[in-house]
């Protein structure tokens, strides 16, 4: 499974892709404007950054806007995966996006049906939304499953993106029903290093080093 990193910030991008723990980068309107930057310089540099997908969003809701802003957002550099909304205008988007050879992410997704459309528009990426569906009681890893089934049942090479990943486990149970990509925050992405038992273990084996005064 493909890491993505859930962010605009340079620093967390860094040092994530320092460590090779980062495929690409997703970034959202909410998180360029967390950032405190122009959408085009930051998106820039972290083209500049990380070598794989970076998905830029578009701020309309006609798709010929979503079309001209996709246009722009993509001659920033050669990784710029176009983001558009799961609407009826954002398929006629992606469709004409991805026509012209450009990647396109398909953003906002919570049905199956709404992935089975990304596809058939030609989406490179589906982000289905996991965490904003469990806040509503809803299961969000089910959805990635029924995804998962529906586009291996036809063969559909749109790319599942698992997206408002919440938790270390969301991660592992992504990569075992198979999701081609998980973005999350950074924050996410480290706690995947951490256990209790862990951190106990290493407790005992420096006391225990002190004690018996071992040194390297
Ligand atoms: C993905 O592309 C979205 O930017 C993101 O995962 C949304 O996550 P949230 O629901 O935590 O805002």
């Amino acid at each position: 499974m493909k890491f993505f990193v859930d962010t605009a910030e340079i620093d967390q991008i860094k040092e994530l892709n320092d460590l090779g723990m980062v495929d690409g980068v997703t970034t959202n309107p909410s998180l360029i404007a967390k950032s405190g930057r122009d959408i085009t310089e930051v998106t820039r540099e972290i083209c500049g950054i990380v070598s794989g997908p970076v998905s830029a969003e578009v701020v309309a809701l006609d798709a010929e806007t979503m079309i001209e802003q996709g246009r722009k957002l993509a001659s920033i550099a050669d990784n710029i995966a176009v983001k558009v909304p799961l609407t009826w205008d954002g398929l006629k988007a992606c469709k004409v996006l991805s026509g012209e050879g450009k990647m396109v992410n398909v953003t906002l997704c919570f049905t199956a049906n709404q992935a089975l459309l990304a596809a058939k528009a030609g989406a490179t990426f589906i982000s289905p939304f996991i965490g904003r569906l469990d806040d509503l009681n809803m299961d969000g890893l089910e959805l990635i499953e029924d995804i998962r089934t529906i586009y291996d049942n036809y063969g559909f090479e749109t790319q599942i993106l698992a997206a408002s990943i919440r938790s270390a486990n969301h991660m592992s149970e992504c990569a075992k029903i198979g999701a081609d990509v998980a973005t999350a925050p950074a924050s996410v992405i480290k706690a995947m290093a951490n256990h209790v038992l862990t951190d106990k273990g290493l407790d005992q084996f420096m006391k225990d080093a002190a004690k018996a005064g071992i040194k390297i």
